[in-house]
């Protein structure tokens, strides 16, 4: 599965605010083994630059806004989440780079596992030798 996609969450609003639910395996695609969040990140500064072999995440951004690039081995794309209730779902093999992260955002990504240094491929170069391999599959 080389992929993204945008996953909707529902929003239960009253007068006291709003509430999302997400449920492991039922409101995303897989089970959450983790939960990161990133905060105070100054203006211009940049994150990511790396892949995952195995990792499946979903990127939401709580609070403000901020920008994501994505590689996946043919096509890049530039997102923008700012919605609470929107998720990004980012599946292995997926290059990301975070960016202009607005003043005080919050961004909340719940992961299929723990964290191990070892799936990461934080190497543009070897990024692209070892997804070419393994889209020519
Ligand atoms: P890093 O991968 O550089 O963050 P980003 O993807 O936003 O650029 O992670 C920063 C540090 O935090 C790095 O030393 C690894 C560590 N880390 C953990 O210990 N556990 C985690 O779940 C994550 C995502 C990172």
């Amino acid at each position: 599965m080389y992929q993204t996609g945008w996953m909707k969450f529902k929003v239960i609003s009253d007068s006291r605010g709003n509430l999302s639910a997400i449920e492991g395996g039922k409101d995303i695609p897989f089970s959450i083994k983790r939960v990161y969040y990133i905060t105070g990140v100054e203006s211009g500064v940049e994150r990511g630059f790396h892949a995952h072999r195995q990792l499946h995440q979903v990127l939401l951004c709580l609070h403000g806004s901020l920008k994501v690039r994505l590689f996946n081995g043919t096509q890049k794309e530039e997102v923008v989440l700012n919605d609470p209730a929107k998720g990004l779902y980012v599946g292995p093999w997926v290059w990301r780079e975070m960016y202009d992260f607005s003043p005080g955002a919050v961004l909340l990504v719940l992961a299929s596992a723990e964290y191990d240094e070892a799936d990461y491929i934080r190497s543009y170069e070897a990024y692209l030798s070892e997804a070419k391999a393994i889209f020519d599959e």
